[in-house]
């Protein structure tokens, strides 16, 4: 993960780093960091916690240097210390290094460099890195040229994945280089930035994506770019009509707060893009009809919008559906072939190990369809061919107004696909405006007495039968990643083959019921967790006779659809558990929203 930012041009560099950095906070945010040159000189400042500390170093001396790299790290290699913080440099101090990646083979490399007699004080993989570059320098001047040389012969000595931004003391430029992590070029009158993400350049900026396997130099005034043998390559212009994020907080007091209450037109903008489009009619009917099994790979919310899809093509297309953890799924034998139908489904569209599977599928020649809620993404290239959800850009780490437009993406495919294949549905997109209008209800205030009752629980079950199961692992993930609450989210049948064991009269169940067809087998597992003393919370819309600690009831419209307004729910309990325990509610501890490392 981590982002990277890097300036040259005419203006103090400071505050345009420093402002790249904060809007790649999202990538991680646990140290952050800069090096910049001045008078001859190579300068790093480090610090732990997020941007903002940073800039309060900063601040106290602030430099008018013109050229710096900098870094905002979520920690894989070593603790969170300023030692371990980026940049990362050689021992000569010559070289500065900020990474977004893993070099997986560090360990041996930082072998051979001990044997070389170099030492190395972090705990980092990227710390190789300027210390092999300056080993391939050794006896040679610090020259564009030779520097350029030196890295192109280090960079296949690293295993793993990189985006690499490089300072080198006294050449006014910066280097770059891209593996399997992303990386932009954004041009504006005063200067080249480089950053992780189109996000984190200035709006008017021109940009330019590096593809994979590219190094290149950036000046204050342009940039040139090499494959790996050194041959020239030339970057197409992207056309971004909106790289700004939405950072207005508008009142809300978190931006998952508001990203929650955005979820009404996540919805409906999805729906609209898609239809008016004609988006689905754009996906190959023979690619549809001669699949032999569907694979669904994606990675924590997006998962769970995957594992609906699955259900809706199973339910109404009869189609076998393998739905997989992108990081299980790619190193599993895995049948996929030219006759399989592959969706990759992910809000970021940077997710490494869906990106891992989708080159897996891509080799078998199967078909890719992505759905994404970020057009320039390399999902979105990837794929033979992408939807888009339309859910504006998602803050908060917890994925909320996201996982509704991926939902809504998944009742839409299911709709048109039953319709390739001549089967019928008892749902038309009409039905997903009425939802739109059901999601609109808050449960905040419903909600708060289930918050007083759990706020200290260490542990929590969420239980539900078919496609509420589902729900219940959704919401387990949301109450995990911002109350800090162990939640386990099990099917309601599978109770009392193990876990039962557990229940006594402190134990707290959610309990999950929406489908009308499963209320009375749902009511009977209810009865036996009571019968061992626990305490339900029931979230339901059904009809229910049962006397409950509490009982929330919600509209779904349609039994199908309940993976909305329950997830709605589940979203807004999480929040309130949060905002009462003093967390901070869009940047838990040890996440990150864009995972670009395995
Ligand atoms: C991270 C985020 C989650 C997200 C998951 C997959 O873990 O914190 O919110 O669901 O990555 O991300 P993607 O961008 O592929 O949907």
């Amino acid at each position: 993960m981590c982002g990277i930012a890097g300036y040259i041009g005419k203006k103090p560099a400071q505050n345009i780093v420093l402002d790249c950095l904060k809007k790649l906070e999202y990538r991680g945010y646990d140290s952050a960091g800069v090096g910049y040159l001045l008078n001859k000189g190579l300068y790093t400042v480090k610090v732990t916690g997020g941007v903002d500390n940073l800039k309060q170093a900063l601040q106290k001396n602030a430099t008018p240097a013109s050229v710096m790299i900098g870094h905002t790290r979520w920690a894989t290699h070593g603790k969170v210390c300023t030692k371990n913080a980026h940049p990362q440099i050689s021992e000569n101090k010559k070289i500065a290094v900020v990474h977004n990646g893993i070099i997986e083979n560090f360990l041996q490399l930082k072998q051979t460099l001990y044997l070389d007699g170099i030492n190395l004080v972090s705990d980092t993989d990227t710390e190789v890195i300027p210390n092999l570059i300056m080993q391939k320098l050794k006896g040679k001047a610090y020259t564009i040229k030779n520097v350029l040389n030196a890295l192109n012969k280090v960079l296949p000595m690293l295993k793993g994945s990189f985006a690499l931004c490089i300072l080198i003391d006294n050449l006014n430029c910066l280097f770059i280089a891209t593996k399997f992590s992303p990386l932009v070029i954004g041009k504006t009158n005063t200067g080249v930035m480089v950053a992780s993400d189109i996000v984190g350049l200035p709006q008017k900026a021109q940009v330019y994506k590096l593809k994979d396997n590219t190094l290149g130099l950036v000046f204050k005034d342009g940039f040139k770019c090499y494959n790996f043998n050194l041959e020239p390559v030339i970057l197409q212009k992207l056309d971004v009509k909106n790289n700004g994020l939405d950072t207005d907080i508008n009142g809300f007091s978190s931006f998952m707060e508001k990203e929650i209450n955005q979820s009404p037109s996540a919805l409906l903008n999805t729906a609209q893009n898609i239809l008016y489009n004609n988006a689905l009619s754009y996906i190959p009917k023979n690619a549809i009809e001669s699949a032999k099994t569907f694979f669904i790979c994606a990675c924590g919310t997006a998962l769970h919008a995957g594992r609906v899809l699955g259900y809706l093509l199973q339910k109404y297309c009869g189609i076998f559906c393998v739905v997989d953890y992108a990081s299980e799924f790619r190193y599993k034998n895995n049948f996929l072939d030219k006759h399989s139908f592959c969706i990759f489904i992910s809000q970021s569209g940077e997710t490494a190990d869906t990106l891992g599977c989708l080159e897996l599928a891509k080799q078998s020649g199967a078909f890719c369809l992505g759905i994404t809620n970020v057009y320039t993404s390399r999902i979105s290239n990837m794929v033979d061919y992408c939807l888009f959800t339309s859910a504006g850009t998602e803050n908060s780490v917890a994925s909320t107004k996201a996982y509704i437009a991926q939902l809504c993406s998944a009742f839409l495919l299911t709709e048109w696909i039953s319709k390739v294949l001549g089967k019928n549905i008892d749902y038309s997109y009409k039905d997903l405006l009425d939802v739109a209008l059901c999601l609109k209800e808050d449960y905040y205030l419903k909600l708060q007495p289930v918050v007083n009752a759990i706020k200290d629980l260490q542990s929590l079950y969420i239980l539900g039968r078919d496609i509420d199961y589902i729900t219940a692992q959704e919401g387990a993930l949301k109450i995990k990643e911002v109350s800090y609450i162990h939640c386990e989210a099990m099917p309601l049948g599978e109770l009392k083959h193990g876990s039962l064991a557990l229940f006594n009269n402190t134990t707290y169940a959610i309990v999950l019921l929406t489908q009308k067809e499963l209320t009375q087998k749902v009511i009977s597992n209810i009865i036996e967790m009571q019968s061992r003393g626990a305490h339900i919370i029931l979230i339901t819309s059904q009809k229910v006779d049962i006397v409950v600690d509490f009982c929330i009831y919600i509209n779904n419209k349609k039994d199908v659809f309940s993976p909305f307004v329950a997830t709605k729910v589940l979203q807004q309990l999480a929040l309130l558990l949060a905002k009462q325990k003093n967390l901070n509610v869009d940047k838990p501890r040890n996440l990150a929203k864009s995972v670009t490392v395995e």
